[in-house]
């Protein structure tokens, strides 16, 4: 199928680095724009690893997705510096604001009309303009909620 040659050819290009299973996910996930759960099994073949040995990799960093993003992708800064900023507040309303669970967030939510993906990152490197972040790879600091609608093209009423 498609999707196994385009493994194939990903696989190929970083199989003789020793730990070869990250730069291989990261190199699916930029060209498909998520992990398909279909790709897990050809993945660990061809790394001599087991199924749930790649799937253990692909849940634990919260980069990695196996579902589709949305439309956009929203990334909000959770580590420490913006925490002590209103980050909090900050994630808490975007996740208010877009119809998402809190708690959902580890690998990110999608809205329910794929618009926009909330990914939680833990630096984005604006520490000094916390609470930041990022929209398609943009980065943004010191955020405020009517900032965050402002930016997504949501203002508010
Ligand atoms: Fe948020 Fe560094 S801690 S950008």
């Amino acid at each position: 199928s498609k999707l196994d040659r385009l493994l194939d050819e990903l696989i190929a290009q970083y199989r003789h680095l020793p730990g070869a299973t990250l730069p291989v996910l990261h190199a699916v996930q930029d060209a498909l724009g998520h992990i398909p759960p279909a790709a897990v099994p050809r993945i660990a073949q061809a790394l001599n690893l087991s199924r749930a040995e790649v799937h253990g990799v692909v849940s634990f960093y919260h980069h990695f997705r196996t579902r589709p993003p949305g439309a956009r992708v929203v990334q909000l800064c959770r580590a420490e510096a913006c925490q002590s900023m209103g980050g909090k507040a900050l994630w808490e309303h975007a996740c208010q604001s877009l119809g998402l669970d809190e708690q959902a967030g580890a690998h990110g939510a999608t809205t329910a009309d794929q618009g926009v993906t909330l990914q939680p990152v833990y630096c984005l490197g604006l520490c000094a303009c916390a609470p930041a972040m990022a929209i398609d790879g943009q980065v943004h600091g010191r955020v405020q909620a009517a900032d965050f609608e402002r930016l997504l093209g949501r203002p508010q009423e």
